[in-house]
């Protein structure tokens, strides 16, 4: 089984379903293997990030190896998301991820299983899929899952085999139309204006983004691009954190991708250490 684990903005103090019950749309942090790590969660939070996900955790790993666990589960009581999502060959190879979709007995009986393990019934159980081409299944696939119990679903609106084509946001709202639990969007939100328009067309009780928050840590709270000040908190997050060079330097060519030159790129991508990135950023910014 994999999963994610989520956190909300208030952590230890809020039951995730609070956020759905609450009548605003759910501003959510998508799982990114290598990046969605605890640092950066920190930080897209104090932008307005309502809920947040941990890396894919592959659970045989975790219980196998100290070090998955050390490098993955940074986090705290949020909940478990079963991620049927993955398009990636290894994980569909090995049974997981978006291979799910069309085991829709077995998600059953893990939703259901998860809750068996678990006394509190309000503890949180969601999943994340992709679609299928015939849609029926899909919507067959979630209400099974919302029988079994589960909390809410997230759909990121493309099939397996989709890669950059459009996102079916009419999908998502024909699911979101035969559920009674929440249904969160995923696919090409890249600014808040995105956001919106993705509630308008799907009816989602939530949206969550990827690669927007990657390139913007702060579109939530409706910056068009990273502001300065949002790099200068990813610098002091991070380093109180003690993230992986590589961690932090990916990080921060992604937050600048959109605002730095090509011949400024050249330079930025290719340093090597912590120390050269904040020479690099205090001469070019004068904040460090
Ligand atoms: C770097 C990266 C890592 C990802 N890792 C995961 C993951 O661990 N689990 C998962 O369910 N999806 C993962 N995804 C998929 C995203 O959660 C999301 O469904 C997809 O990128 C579409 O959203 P977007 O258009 O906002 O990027 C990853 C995507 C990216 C770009």
């Amino acid at each position: 089984m994999i999963g994610d684990i989520r956190e909300t903005k208030e952590c230890q103090l809020k039951d995730p379903m609070d956020l759905f019950h609450s009548g605003q749309v759910v501003k959510i942090c998508a799982p990114m293997v290598r990046y969605s790590k605890l640092a950066f969660r920190t930080l897209v939070r104090k932008y307005s990030c309502d809920l947040c996900y941990t890396p894919m955790i592959v659970a045989a790993d975790f219980v196998r190896s100290a070090k998955a666990r050390d490098s993955e589960f940074t986090t705290n009581k949020g909940g478990i998301d079963l991620n049927c999502g993955c398009p990636q060959r290894w994980a569909i190879s090995e049974g997981y991820g978006a291979c799910l979709i069309n085991k829709p007995e077995l998600v059953k009986d893990m939703v259901r299983h998860v809750r068996s393990q678990i006394d509190n019934p309000n503890f949180s159980v969601s999943i994340k899929i992709r679609i299928h081409e015939d849609l029926k299944r899909t919507v067959d696939l979630c209400q099974k899952a919302e029988a079994a119990g589960v909390s809410w679903i997230t759909v990121h609106g493309r099939s397996i085999e989709e890669r950059h084509q459009p996102v079916h946001y009419d999908a998502i709202k024909i699911i979101k139309q035969s559920m009674s639990i929440p249904v969160v969007a995923n696919g090409d939100i890249k600014t808040l204006r995105d956001a919106e328009k993705v509630h308008h067309l799907t009816e989602a009780d939530g949206i969550m983004v990827a690669r927007g928050l990657l390139a913007n840590p702060a579109m939530f709270a409706g910056y068009e691009e990273t502001p300065f000040q949002c790099i200068q908190d990813w610098v002091d997050i991070a380093l109180e954190h003690g993230t992986p060079f590589t961690c932090f330097h990916h990080h921060l060519m992604y937050m600048m991708e959109r605002i730095t030159s090509k011949q400024e790129k050249k330079v930025f991508n290719v340093l090597s250490s912590t120390s050269a990135v904040l020479d690099y950023l205090n001469d070019h910014y004068g904040v460090w």
